[in-house]
């Protein structure tokens, strides 16, 4: 799509070109169809309308092949359309295995973003071309919604919980980031850019942005900050009263009430704000809350660090790597 024809956004990532042909295969269809049978009614109307007032109806018996092709043929081009939109669908929702993690956190009204080497930027980010992005969103008030139109991503930041997407840019360029649920007064000004550079000129502005530690490193400090070395690491002379978190990652974990889970971000999250929700099999209730102690930023910090340790079925995450 020409970024000059203006009912259209930029189609700026990998996945653009495939949402747009998915989006006017559809409409194609439905005017097609809508117009058929707009048509054909016009035309029955004229052909059989009644003549004289003497006029009655007859019933009709329509042939079996028609019966049974107006039933299939619509059937077949639904099935084969929700086939290809389930596939579109799968792409978007589902993070090649080499995305790098980012993270997003909606707050009345600005999006605060941290790289995966630590630095921050509100309203702003600035990513790679050609690298896969995965942003995992969180939100410290209300409901707020990531949107990039040149991407064609979408996806709610949801206070309590954590979502994400993903995308892959393929031009260099400035695209808007607008928050895309109405969230209170200021909704309309949380608009962002996100700044696609060349990987080199992106390597120069981390560079230029000296932060100090990546994400893992800072989850790191406030794990040693927060004490949770003492209970999750055993010492000589001291045993572990908390399971250890060493390949924890995405991992499968057996809970005391039976249930089978997986250790995934938002499973993470959840037992540091409310360490007896999910009781891991084995493990007294011992551990308290740090509800109120840490912040979206804290706990997406942490998960990084947890992240760097080891994750389930793959080394630790390169981005994640204090
Ligand atoms: Cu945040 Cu609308």
């Amino acid at each position: 799509m020409k970024s000059s024809f203006p009912l259209f956004p930029d189609s700026a990532s990998a996945l653009s070109g495939e949402v747009d042909l998915l989006f006017i295969l559809w409409c194609v269809i439905s005017i097609f169809f809508s117009l058929l049978i707009a048509g054909l009614i016009l035309y029955f109307m004229t052909r059989y309308r009644r003549r004289h007032p003497e006029d009655v109806g007859a019933n009709e018996r329509a042939a079996i092949w028609l019966e049974v092709g107006w039933s299939v043929i619509p059937l077949v081009i639904m099935l084969a359309m929700f086939a290809w939109g389930a596939r579109v669908f799968f792409r978007i929702y589902r993070p090649p295995k080499d995305a790098v993690q980012f993270t997003a956190i909606g707050k009345q009204w600005m999006w605060k973003v941290q790289h995966p080497g630590g630095q921050r930027e509100i309203d702003t980010m600035h990513v790679p071309v050609n690298q896969p992005i995965r942003v995992t969103l969180a939100s410290e008030d209300v409901i707020h919604s990531f949107y990039i139109p040149a991407f064609r991503v979408k996806q709610d930041a949801v206070p309590g919980r954590y979502t994400s997407i993903w995308f892959r840019a393929t031009k260099p360029g400035t695209y808007h980031l607008f928050c895309a649920e109405y969230c209170g007064t200021e909704h309309s000004r949380m608009i962002g850019w996100v700044i696609v550079m060349e990987p080199q000129d992106y390597e120069t502005w981390l560079a230029g942005g000296a932060t100090g530690k990546s994400m893992a490193a800072s989850g790191a400090e406030l794990f040693q900050s927060l004490a949770c070395v003492t209970c999750h690491r055993a010492t000589p002379g001291r045993v572990a009263r908390g399971p250890a978190l060493e390949g924890l990652y995405n991992r499968q974990v057996k809970l005391a009430d039976g249930r089978t889970i997986i250790a995934d971000d938002t499973y993470i999250r959840e037992s540091i704000l409310t360490p007896t929700a999910k009781l891991v099999a084995g493990w007294e209730p011992v551990m308290p809350t740090f509800q109120g102690q840490v912040s979206e930023e804290q706990l997406t910090e942490l998960i990084a660090y947890i992240h760097s340790l080891g994750a389930a079925g793959s080394p630790p995450a390169g981005g994640g790597q204090p």
